[in-house]
């Protein structure tokens, strides 16, 4: 009888199912070995030569993720800034970039501060609008369309398979941050992105003890090639630790994606009519800018990440925040414990953040308690 292939979730509960074939051990080992034996006719037969250019402890989580993404080839980065980084720097000095203005703040401020001076042009759009990424891109000149969905702090989405068919129809590829999504819930390579890249250092590690990034490609061309370069000679390499660290949490992936979305909803909704809020901000709501195009491309949830407005400013925000019991105040994401943060205090001047927005990251603790807390804390 022929069975069918095994569901993303299977595949990341047994991280493919790899054993180790000398002791049958059902955990691969960490090798932690920074050079590789020469074969006495000068060849390097085994493929593998520097711990800079290549590592076994990288293999199984990249080919988990590779398998889940639905891609030809993954890498992991030392973080998820190193892992965005390595695609910019690697597009020609005169590429320009089409880039949404809500993003993640700290990959936008790399873009204002670094990219301008190496010579590429980014533009900040309403990635929101297909309309405006259209208006944005220029023909021959564009050589990349970066879109965050759903995007920090307000969950913007964008049309993942609108923006691919704007990006290739003028000579550009499409990457998509999709840390928030994870590929529990979105997979953009087959709504045609040509990258996606994931700060890993949140849901896919989950546990907020590894930083790190990755990127997973379409398929392995000249700019592949290019990219895997970039981080042997560049050297923005995980740890071989941290590369265990990570393949452990992403075998319990589905099952905090699964509670966190189910949480946030329970969570969004009870907010939602508490007289201190002003507004909730997520895509699971249909009151959010973006539930119709989430909906048709987000599946079995819309995210962990939430953020609540506050109807009495930024000193109401700051304050529910002081008053949380069982939430934490930190920065970060994609935990199994819960996180709140005054978004805009994190950002400082410059940030398109309203002050009076908390941002909610949702972990795997008893949905009640945490609505118990935020609506105690709200209420003082
Ligand atoms: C959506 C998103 N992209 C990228 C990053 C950067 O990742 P890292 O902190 O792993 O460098 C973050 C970090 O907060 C993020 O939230």
């Amino acid at each position: 009888m022929n069975r069918k292939p095994p569901h993303p979730a299977t595949l990341a509960a047994q991280a493919l199912g790899w054993t180790e074939g000398s002791t049958g051990a059902v955990i691969m080992p960490v090798h932690t070995a920074t050079t590789f034996l020469r074969d006495p006719d000068n060849q390097y037969r085994r493929g593998r030569s520097y711990g800079r250019a290549d590592n076994p402890t990288y293999d199984q989580p990249q080919a988990l993720l590779t398998a889940l993404e639905g891609g030809a080839a993954s890498l992991l980065f030392s973080s998820g800034m190193a892992a965005a980084a390595a695609i910019f720097q690697s597009l020609p000095r005169d590429a320009h970039i089409v880039a949404p203005r809500v993003m993640y703040w700290g990959l936008r401020s790399w873009l204002r501060n670094f990219a301008a001076e190496w010579g590429v042009a980014v533009e900040f759009v309403d990635a929101t609008s297909l309309d405006a990424l259209r208006r944005a891109v220029i023909p021959g000149r564009t050589r990349l369309l970066w879109i965050e969905t759903p995007a920090n702090p307000l969950w913007s989405i964008t049309d993942i398979a609108g923006a691919a068919e704007i990006a290739h129809a003028t000579g550009a590829m499409l990457a998509v941050d999709s840390t928030v999504a994870t590929p529990v819930l979105t997979r953009p390579l087959a709504l045609g992105a040509d990258l996606v890249m994931h700060s890993a250092t949140k849901y896919l590690n989950g546990h907020s003890d590894v930083i790190a990034g990755t990127l997973t490609a379409a398929r392995e061309d000249a700019f592949w090639a290019r990219l895997c370069a970039m981080r042997s000679s560049g050297g923005a390499i995980l740890g071989s630790f941290e590369a265990y660290l990570l393949l452990r949490g992403m075998r319990t992936l589905f099952p905090r994606v699964e509670r966190a979305c189910r949480s946030a909803q329970l969570i969004a909704e009870a907010l939602s009519g508490h007289p201190e809020v002003l507004e909730v901000l997520y895509p699971g709501l249909p009151e959010h800018q973006g539930h119709t195009i989430a909906a048709r491309q987000m599946t079995g949830g819309f995210g962990g990440m939430l953020s609540v407005r506050m109807r009495g400013g930024d000193k109401a925000a700051i304050t529910a925040a002081s008053r949380v019991e069982i939430w934490k105040r930190a920065t970060s994401l994609g935990g199994v414990e819960s996180l709140v943060e005054h978004r805009a205090s994190v950002e400082g001047a410059n940030s398109p953040t309203p002050p009076d927005l908390l941002r909610l990251s949702v972990g795997i603790e008893d949905p009640e308690d945490l609505i118990g807390d935020l609506e105690a804390a709200f209420s003082g």
